[in-house]
């Protein structure tokens, strides 16, 4: 086993990591003494990840899920003086598997691209709202592998991914970006919406080839870490969107597509799928009723085939879905429910769909459900502002 010292050690100069490479710890061990044969032995007591890769989490207190906890968190002030710090590690964490979420589509491969630890960046593109943020999340649960999210935005920046100065204290600090620390942490690095970015975000490049990254600001040289590995999620497949539905979709530079090894399209899941996510976030809300669901996703299919023979311009995705659910978990009616949900698309597309809804929906404009008196003056319960 390892002796506390080079424990110690490791974790001062690899703040945020629980593996190591074998080199990594024979450089530490050199200064206390210890022979690359004698580390090698003691190494081989501890889980092997990766060749050449120790899983060393048994040493750093806790097994847990969390990386932040694993190590010593250090006061502020001690880190301030020191000039560069990572104020915090609470971007990087191994992600909840969420009871709610149906694996479908690409996930298995997904999972199977982390498990491997290969470098190997991946593009997934997809209409808003399909599930690839959850999906991407998930896999990272399932593989139990440390995560981190950087949301892209025409504001982002260097400063936001790399790192930037920041008052801390009173004491000017370098804070390393996300994107540092999820190649220090070996993690995997999801970019969201990547092409939402502008220009600003070409300091990216050369973490997607994989390459060790310099930090303008401080002059420092970061290596990713064995295990680290990108994913990037978009609307469009980077060469802008045609239709102007994602108006803020930008044209990625072709030479930073080209970095990504594949490109997966995620579509909408199919209907059985669809209603088991409605039927699981009914679960969560409360309020199961399978009729419901299954009407759900029948008129969000039919809306979606209308809106590929270019009928709409617009689409009900899988998210609204949930959103609709979450409404009924509150209101308790089918059609306020639907009605709240689509208020946010233009007046014609608006009055389509809940036409479209009202059409297979027999209990509205019908003998609705008895409503359940929520407090004693009814006339406060007043739904005429809903009213057509
Ligand atoms: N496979 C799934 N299982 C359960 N819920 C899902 C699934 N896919 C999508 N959802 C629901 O849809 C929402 C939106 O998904 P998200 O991943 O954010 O979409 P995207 O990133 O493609 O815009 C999620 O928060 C979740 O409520
Ligand atoms: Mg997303």
């Amino acid at each position: 086993m390892l002796n506390n010292e080079i424990i110690e050690k490791l974790s001062e100069n690899f703040a945020g990591r629980t593996e190591f490479t074998n080199k990594e710890v024979f450089s530490v061990a050199e200064e206390f003494g210890m022979t690359d044969k004698k580390v090698f032995h003691a190494l081989a007591k501890y889980p092997k990840v990766a060749r050449g890769v120790y899983d060393l989490s048994e040493e750093f207190g806790k097994p847990s899920a969390v990386v932040e906890s694993k190590v010593k968190p250090k006061p502020v002030m001690k880190q301030a003086l020191k000039g560069v710090v990572s104020v915090s590690n609470d971007e990087v964490f191994i992600p909840r598997a969420m009871p709610e979420f149906v694996p479908w589509g690409h996930f298995a491969d997904i999972v199977k691209i982390i498990k491997s630890r290969m470098f190997y960046p991946t593009y997934i593109s997809g209409l808003s709202g399909n599930g690839k943020t959850f999906m991407v999340e998930q896999a990272a649960a399932k593989a139990r592998r440390e995560f981190v999210r950087v949301q892209i935005s025409p504001e982002t920046d260097e400063d936001d991914l790399i790192g930037g100065f920041r008052l801390i204290n009173g004491e000017t600090v370098f804070q390393k970006g996300a994107v540092i620390k999820a190649m220090e942490a070996g993690a995997l690095l999801l970019i969201d919406e990547i092409d939402r970015g502008t220009n600003k975000i070409m300091c990216l490049q050369g973490v997607l080839e994989g390459k060790p990254v310099l930090i303008k600001k401080t002059g420092e040289v970061v290596e990713p870490a064995p295990g680290f590995n990108v994913i990037a999620t978009a609307n469009t497949k980077g060469k802008g969107s045609e239709d102007g539905r994602f108006s803020a979709a930008t044209v990625i530079d072709e030479a930073f597509l080209e970095r990504f090894t594949i490109n997966v399209e995620q579509t909408f899941p199919q209907i059985a799928t669809e209603k088991k996510i409605v039927m699981k976030h009914m679960k969560k809300f409360e309020v199961i009723d399978e009729e419901f669901a299954d009407l759900l996703v029948g008129w969000a299919d039919a809306i979606r085939k209308t809106f590929y023979d270019e009928g709409i311009d617009e689409v009900i995705s899988t998210r609204r879905l949930c959103h609709i659910v979450q409404t009924f978990s509150i209101f308790n009616k089918r059609d306020k429910a639907v009605s709240l949900c689509v208020n946010r698309f233009d007046d014609d597309t608006k009055e389509a769909f809940k036409d479209l809804y009202e059409k297979v929906d027999a209990t509205i404009n019908g003998e609705e459900p008895e409503e359940v008196p929520t407090g004693s003056y009814p006339s406060d319960d007043d739904d005429t502002w809903n009213a057509e």
